[in-house]
């Protein structure tokens, strides 16, 4: 008895420790108060009808639509999926934007004016076009079956409490298609209305190696300005993965995802950090980003190599062909946390740039995931970040969400830390002025030329700049 006690009691400091060590990161993040936002922004808060009585609700509030959009995000994936793999039906790939526009035209006047102004609209199957009930019918037939495929396991997962599967998969087509319908072909929306879409919509976890090119190009400027400087605690908010985007789906691979690598990459060849001081943080809402890089971290522990499928999102074509600062910059991807080599990219890929990449175990061990909502928590750090990153993820947020984001950004930053970001909203700058985070540099890359629409990515770099008078 006294035994069994006594294996009791060291299983539970066993089990605690471990949990300490596992997820410390995780026991240190706590919600936001009224307090932790500056008096600079409370009159803005105000107005807006935020207060230090109603905050509390109002954190809430965010936490809930964050949680909506998360479902609605999944299941704006399980539809590209459902319409895009070659997994589970032979049946040919229909391209989301257009079927978007197939069902629009399918639709009566009046009821597309219903689906359009609805959050939730129930089609029945006539009002689907065929291809589309053909393929949704051969994901569901599929569904039930055992499977290695890691998209069809979690999307299994992921329905396994829902009561009637067709008529929920027809719904979420139609919201899904309602989003691409607004932003691709209603009566040219403008840019603000496009923002306004994003600020509302699903959240998604797609992600491509582009964005990691301006990323790139700002530290090589850092580098340049301060050759000694050290960029070794880094945190990236929202790495994303490429599970089932809207267009280009790839399930000859297994889901990717590659700013934890590409920033480790960069920072490594720029000499702005090394292998063993490197130490990269990931905060993600989303349970299934965090656990592909909870496993690349386990990996980095069973000392097993971590084969990585690089390909590029724009094609290289002769109408609109990648940038030669592009193409520099796909080919020396990589070689600072491991080894490249050529890869055949998918036949209908084939004009995309592609090689594979064997990530070094002690890189994966540098690389940890933690939950975190950057709007309404934030992390009691011993040890702030030297360098923060977030890409294509503010597009997602309101501007008062915008300001809560950097507000608690700011706070797990260390005293000249940077701040990496690509959101040209002028409300950023504002919101950045006031937290002592002035600009530094801001660029403008070309990924890609091409007489109609040359693609450019933008970014921008702010530094702490901590006055402690005015704390
Ligand atoms: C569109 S992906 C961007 C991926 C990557 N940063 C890139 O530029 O390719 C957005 C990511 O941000 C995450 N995200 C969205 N809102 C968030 C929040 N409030 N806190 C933390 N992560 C968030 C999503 O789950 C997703 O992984």
């Amino acid at each position: 008895m006294k035994r069994l006690f006594r294996q009791t009691i060291f299983c539970l400091v066993i089990g605690w420790c471990f949990a300490l060590t596992a997820y410390g990161q995780t026991r240190a993040v706590r919600p936001i108060e009224f307090a932790d936002i500056p008096a600079t922004f409370h009159t803005w808060l105000k107005e807006q009808g935020i207060t230090a009585e109603s905050f509390a609700a109002y954190r809430q509030r965010i936490e809930a639509q964050t949680a909506e959009r998360e479902r609605r995000g999944e299941w704006e994936h399980l539809i590209y999926y459902g319409l895009q793999s070659s997994r589970f039906t032979k049946l040919p790939k229909i391209e989301p934007a257009l079927s978007a526009r197939g069902f629009a035209q399918k639709l009566k006047a009046e009821e597309r004016i219903r689906w359009l102004s609805a959050n939730e609209f129930s089609p029945t199957t006539q009002q689907l076009p065929p291809e589309v009930n053909a393929r949704l019918a051969a994901f569901q037939q599929a569904l039930p079956s055992k499977t290695k495929d890691e998209r069809m396991s979690y999307f299994q997962q992921f329905t396994r409490n829902v009561t009637d599967l067709p008529a929920a998969l027809r719904r979420e087509y139609a919201a899904t298609m309602q989003f691409l319908y607004q932003k691709e072909f209603q009566a040219k929306p403008t840019a603000a209305e496009i923002a306004a879409l994003y600020q509302s919509r699903g959240h998604s976890t797609d992600t491509q190696i582009e964005a990691n090119f301006a990323v790139h190009t700002i530290l090589t400027i850092l580098k340049s300005e301060r050759p000694a400087l050290k960029l070794n605690r880094v945190l990236i908010v929202g790495p994303g993965l490429d599970f089932a985007p809207r267009t280009d789906l790839l399930d000859e691979f297994e889901p990717q995802s590659y700013q934890p690598f590409a920033v480790a990459d960069a920072l490594l060849q720029l000499k702005l950090s090394d292998e063993t001081s490197l130490q990269i943080d990931c905060a993600d809402i989303n349970d299934r980003v965090i656990a592909h890089w909870q496993r690349v971290n386990q990996r980095g522990t069973q000392q097993k190599p971590h084969l990585v499928k690089l390909l590029s999102g724009v094609a290289d074509r002769a109408e609109a062909p990648l940038s030669e600062d592009f193409k520099t910059y796909f080919a020396a991807l990589g070689k600072g946390i491991g080894l490249t080599a050529p890869l055949k990219p998918p036949a209908q890929l084939a004009d995309h740039l592609s090689k594979s990449l064997a990530v070094r175990p002690t890189i994966n061990k540098t690389i940890r995931a933690l939950k975190l909502n950057v709007l309404t928590e934030r992390q009691a750090l011993a040890s702030p970040y030297d360098l923060i990153i977030v890409t294509n993820v503010f597009p997602y947020f309101s501007d008062v969400e915008l300001m809560l984001a950097l507000t608690n950004l700011a706070k797990q930053l260390g005293e000249t830390g940077y701040v990496v970001h690509n959101e040209p909203r002028a409300t950023a700058s504002a919101v950045t002025q006031a937290l002592h985070l002035p600009l530094q540099h801001s660029r403008t890359v070309l990924i890609a030329s091409g007489k109609s629409a040359p693609l450019y990515d933008f970014i921008a770099v702010h530094q702490k700049k901590t006055d402690k008078k005015s704390e």
